[in-house]
């Protein structure tokens, strides 16, 4: 039975990818800050038959990563998924292209942003690669954003956001070179524009849709795939 690691397990995209790897017969370790407020996934959870085990971890807090990975020590992962990400204080949903606008920058937020969208997942990567390592299917994947593509850029705003995502880009076509001689294959996907809270309502995709789209992709990668930049329907992205 292969396993997946999700953080950011609470709601959106990583709550749906939780559904369906559980219904798809995955262990499912997922991960959100304050589980106690997501009852969706305790439901999930409960009803799992132990297949869903749900657990506390802020990625931007690196003593809960170390504890996670020493309550992990030993069991192999076969995909970590780092689905935890933010736009930070502003709403996307509420404000569209007037997000995070020239003169507008609020530091301690953008800086907050980094540490999730980029950060987060830099750690995770290096507290959970030997988990990874030790498994059959051996993937990271990193949910990005197309706004992080500077190939593909159309229109300003959004800073803290877009220049997390890039960032996070860049981390995973590092990490794609470092850990390929380990068998890992490891590259961010952007998930399309997702009816989510981050998203909003305007999205052009429902969750379960993305998610499908994602989890085809994730299934099909091969070790010529690691540092690629794919969407949610295996098209490739400049960037
Ligand atoms: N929706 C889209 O159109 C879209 C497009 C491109 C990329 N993405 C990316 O897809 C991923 C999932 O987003 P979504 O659309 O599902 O948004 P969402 O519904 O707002 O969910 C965001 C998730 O990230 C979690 N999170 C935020 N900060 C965290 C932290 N410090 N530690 C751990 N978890 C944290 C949230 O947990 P809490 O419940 O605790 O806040 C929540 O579970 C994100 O990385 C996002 O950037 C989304």
């Amino acid at each position: 039975m292969p396993t997946v690691l999700i953080t950011g397990a609470s709601r959106g995209l990583g709550l749906e990818f939780a559904r369906q790897y559980a219904a798809d017969g995955w262990r499912v370790v997922a991960c959100a800050r304050k589980p106690e407020e997501s009852t969706a996934l305790n439901e999930l959870a409960g009803a799992s038959g132990g297949l869903v085990t749900v657990h506390v971890l802020d990625v931007a807090e690196p003593a809960e990563i170390d504890t996670l990975a020493t309550e992990l020590d030993g069991m192999a992962v076969d995909l970590l998924l780092n689905n935890a990400g933010t736009m930070g204080r502003e709403s996307f949903a509420e404000k569209g292209l007037a997000t995070q606008m020239f003169g507008q920058s609020d530091y301690e937020d953008w800086l907050r942003t980094m540490r999730v969208n980029v950060l987060g997942p830099m750690r995770m990567a290096e507290a959970f690669v030997e988990n990874v390592a030790a498994s059959r299917q051996k993937k990271i994947v990193t949910l990005t954003s197309v706004v992080g593509s500077i190939g593909q850029s159309k229109f300003g705003g959004l800073y803290a956001y877009r220049s997390s995502k890039a960032a996070a880009n860049a981390v995973m076509k590092a990490m794609s070179v470092d850990l390929r001689p380990r068998g890992i294959i490891a590259l961010p996907m952007h998930p399309g524009w997702v009816r989510t809270e981050i998203g909003g309502p305007r999205g052009e995709l429902d969750v379960t849709t993305s998610v499908t789209g994602v989890r085809r992709v994730i299934a099909e990668l091969t070790p010529a795939d690691t540092g690629r930049f794919l969407q949610w329907d295996g098209r490739e992205l400049p960037w």
